[in-house]
């Protein structure tokens, strides 16, 4: 079942719906990005999102809203990567080396489009660890429950919508996690049922530990929660911002949160 508020919040949306044969977005074009993420050449079916509990307020509402609809954008341009270039690509490469194409295909897909009802937001900092971390942790899963994503305050200051893509610094300097819908989309991987109880973790989160991964242990790249969010992330970037922003994987500066 979709999020209601989320549907209801969208089908107000005024911008023409696209209708795009390009394989790569022209940066010209005028369609809405999300129509075209939905409704365009590039739609899900039918994306599915978690609950977002009554503890949070109308306010927090809309900006996880908006992180989600970042989300399923986001992930529809890697995904149309991904069906387009396929694993004989610079950029899958880079990220899983010769790791399955349909392992990576398949993890897309399912964080945009598995049912997710018996997951959830809350804003109510339930075991006091965003007071406990007010400047390091954006949100969290309860080690009570990890069907329960705790959305701390700093995130609604900290990550940014992507229509910021590529304004604060390189991919590589921010992180992907800076965008409030890659975030988002690594933290459906902190919950059992997303994550498959943990098949997919977080084995290497430093650029140089994930870039070899991807040339020395693929299999594990492509279980690999980082490696997901930076090809989504140069994917999307490549996509709408003529050249992307990935920056200088060789030269790294210190590891985003
Ligand atoms: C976008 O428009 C500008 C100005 O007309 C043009 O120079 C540029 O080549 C166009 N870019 C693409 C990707 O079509
Ligand atoms: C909603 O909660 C946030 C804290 O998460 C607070 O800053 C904000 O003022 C609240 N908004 C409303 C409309 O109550
Ligand atoms: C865990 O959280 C989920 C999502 O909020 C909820 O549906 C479920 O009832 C919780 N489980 C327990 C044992 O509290
Ligand atoms: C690949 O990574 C996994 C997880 O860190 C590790 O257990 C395994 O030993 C690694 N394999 C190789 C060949 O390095």
């Amino acid at each position: 079942m979709k999020a209601t508020l989320f549907t209801s919040l969208f089908s107000l949306a005024t911008a023409p719906i696209a209708s795009a044969a390009a394989v790569f977005y022209n940066v010209n074009s005028t369609d809405n990005l999300y129509e075209l993420a939905l409704d365009g050449a590039y739609a899900w079916t039918d994306p599915q999102f978690a609950t977002i509990q009554s503890t949070c307020n109308a306010t927090n509402v809309r900006m996880i809203n908006a992180g989600l609809q970042d989300s399923i954008e986001a992930a529809s341009f890697a995904r149309q990567r991904l069906l387009e270039k396929g694993s004989n690509d610079d950029v899958y490469k880079k990220w899983f080396g010769d790791g399955s194409i349909y392992e990576v295909l398949g993890l897309i897909s399912y964080l945009v489009e598995a049912e997710k009802s018996d997951i959830s937001y809350r804003c109510d900092d339930v075991d006091g660890s965003c007071a406990s971390h007010p400047t390091s942790w954006p949100g969290y899963d309860r080690e009570s429950n990890d069907s329960e994503t705790v959305i701390c305050d700093l995130f609604y200051t900290s990550k940014k919508p992507l229509s910021t893509l590529c304004f604060d610094g390189t991919l590589v300097e921010t992180g992907p996690k800076h965008y409030a819908g890659i975030d988002l989309l690594h933290r459906y991987l902190h919950t059992s049922k997303m994550s498959s109880d943990h098949y997919i973790a977080e084995y290497a989160e430093e650029l140089p530990e994930i870039l070899d991964y991807a040339q020395n242990n693929a299999s594990f790249a492509t279980r690999n929660v980082d490696s997901y969010l930076y090809y989504i992330a140069e994917s999307y970037a490549d996509a709408v911002i003529p050249g992307g922003c990935l920056g200088d994987v060789n030269n790294p500066p210190k590891s985003d949160d």
